[in-house]
């Protein structure tokens, strides 16, 4: 055993993923999640997959008074990835008062616990939402955050100078940000995956459903951007890829390698795919056809984004392996296994 790690939001889409990596690298796994955006079968699955059961905590972390007891009960945590919150852009629009306490708390919750248990090591899930529209792409690290387009936007900035002014004033806690591209994807035994409460706001779900029968048509939001093909493009990345992104993070804070208190990584391919082309290459991957129709533009969509990787790639010694269209098969397998679909 490698050392313990606490995982929160550990069975959501992403933190499942890095916990049955995790587990393959030979840590072990402690999750706390509140099931506000899964299921407690997540924690079956991951069994299945790894023959590893993590141990399991329900709760959400706003609650300080449960997670200094999570800390205390499970003693020896060496790092933690942090990735609970709550992460839909629209509600955040109309709720914004629930995500700045439920993502901004979390953390500062987090850091109360971490000082006083003594645990010094964070991976900590931002996003390249804290970019913007860049005026120059691809975005290195060095590309400048612009002001956020919603309050979900917002809550990763300011998660981010949390971490920036609590490191300076803790040199002893370090901690890596990690700022996702778009995850998109599912574990190859389809046995986990990303399972959107009601109706998809993320393409790839969106697509996947349409593809199953569930919806009737995609909107393609938008084909009068100033791109190839008018409509936007984005950096779609491998979830299991990025879940190893974590692994390698992790052993960079154990190993003592890491350069600085706090350091992040862009966490992409450094390919720019747009919407067309990414159905396009679902339809080759998986011979399904997905019925859309072009529609208006998406309200704060921005035009187009993708990572230059540069930073990860040789710092980390992390590079994204896995092809757009055998990672669009991974999504659709998924969508297959729980539509029960042959
Ligand atoms: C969105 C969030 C981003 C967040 C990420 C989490 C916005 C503006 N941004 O990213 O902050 O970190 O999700 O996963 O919401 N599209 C369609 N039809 C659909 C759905 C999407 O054409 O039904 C298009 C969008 O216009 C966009 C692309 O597909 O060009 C990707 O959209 P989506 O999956 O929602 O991700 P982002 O908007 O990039």
């Amino acid at each position: 055993m490698k050392g313990k790690i606490l995982v929160t939001g550990g069975t959501g889409y992403i933190g499942s993923h890095t916990v049955v990596e995790l587990q393959n690298a030979g840590f072990e796994v402690v999750i706390v999640d509140d099931l506000s955006n899964s299921t407690e079968a997540v924690v079956d699955q991951i069994e299945q997959i790894s023959g590893i059961r993590p141990k399991f905590h329900h709760f959400n972390m706003q609650d300080l008074g449960l997670l200094d007891r999570l800390f205390e009960q499970s003693g020896g945590i060496d790092a933690i990835i942090h990735f609970a919150a709550f992460k839909a852009v629209g509600e955040s629009v109309q709720k914004p008062l629930i995500y700045y306490r439920n993502n901004l708390l979390s953390l500062v919750n987090l850091f109360d616990c971490m000082e006083k248990y003594g645990v010094n090591n964070l991976v900590f899930s931002s996003s390249c939402t804290v970019y913007g529209q860049p005026e120059k792409l691809p975005v290195t690290e060095h590309t400048p955050r612009m002001a956020a387009e919603s309050p979900y936007g917002n809550t990763k900035i300011i998660c981010e100078d949390i971490i920036r002014d609590y490191t300076k004033a803790n040199p002893k806690i370090q901690t890596i940000a990690l700022r996702y591209f778009n995850p998109i994807g599912a574990h190859p035994s389809a046995l986990i995956g990303e399972l959107p409460n009601g109706v998809p706001n993320n393409l790839v779900p969106f697509v996947t459903q349409t593809a199953a029968g569930l919806r009737e048509q995609l909107s393609v939001f938008g084909n009068d951007y100033n791109t190839p093909d008018g409509s936007c493009i984005r950096d779609y990345i491998n979830v299991v890829d990025l879940a190893k992104a974590h692994v390698i993070s992790i052993e960079r804070l154990l190993n003592h390698q890491n350069e600085s208190v706090f350091e992040f990584f862009n966490v992409g391919t450094g390919n720019g795919v747009s919407v067309l082309s990414l159905l396009n290459s679902f339809e080759k991957a998986t011979g399904q056809k997905v019925n859309f129709k072009i529609v208006g533009r998406r309200a704060g969509d921005i035009e187009q984004i993708y990572a230059d990787t540069t930073k990860a790639n040789n710092v980390l010694g992390w590079k994204s392996d896995t092809t757009l269209e055998d990672t669009l098969l991974s999504a659709w397998n998924w969508e297959k296994r729980i539509r029960k679909i042959d």
